[in-house]
């Protein structure tokens, strides 16, 4: 997963190793996985956020992004969330396209959160998304 995520990301920075094992370690977290890409979430008192997500560069546009996204979202649901959530670079657009066909959209915004590799402030956007009640397998 580190290997994968340092292929992935700039801003914000690769996350370690030592970092995956401590959130695979944590019994609120969920790794759901396809061939070259995942994604972590953590659902907890009602809410579920999005910690990363991340697909290997040759195998972006063909649809695994969006399904994983699609799995996080009916995870949430199972684990008894009634809202989304997630932070994106403001500079990442192909990411904040995924999100908004996924059905979320901003609710907030850190300003300066994000360093780019020269050093610039990014600002984060914070985006959400409501649950339905039922857990339907493939409904989003
Ligand atoms: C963002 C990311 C996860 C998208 O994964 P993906 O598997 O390529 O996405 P999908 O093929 O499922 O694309 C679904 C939709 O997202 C949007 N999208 C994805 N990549 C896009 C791009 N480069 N430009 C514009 N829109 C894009 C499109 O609407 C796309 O639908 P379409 O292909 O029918 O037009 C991938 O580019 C990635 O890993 N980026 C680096 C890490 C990252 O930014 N992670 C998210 C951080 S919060």
């Amino acid at each position: 997963m580190a290997a994968l995520h340092a292929l992935c990301f700039t801003t914000p920075s690769p996350w370690p190793a030592t970092a995956f094992r401590n959130l695979l370690n944590d019994p609120l977290c969920f790794a759901l996985t396809e061939a070259e890409a995942f994604l972590i979430g953590r659902a907890v008192a009602g809410e579920a956020e999005l910690l990363t997500l991340a697909v290997a560069p040759q195998a972006r546009r063909r649809g695994l992004g969006a399904r994983l996204v699609t799995r996080f979202l009916y995870q949430a649901r199972l684990r008894g969330a009634g809202e989304a959530f997630l932070e994106v670079a403001e500079t990442n657009q192909p990411a904040r396209s995924l999100y908004a066909r996924t059905g979320f959209s901003e609710a907030g915004r850190r300003r300066g959160y994000y360093r780019s590799p020269g050093g610039q402030p990014v600002d984060a956007l914070v985006l959400r998304r409501s649950l339905p009640n039922a857990a339907q397998p493939g409904s989003t």
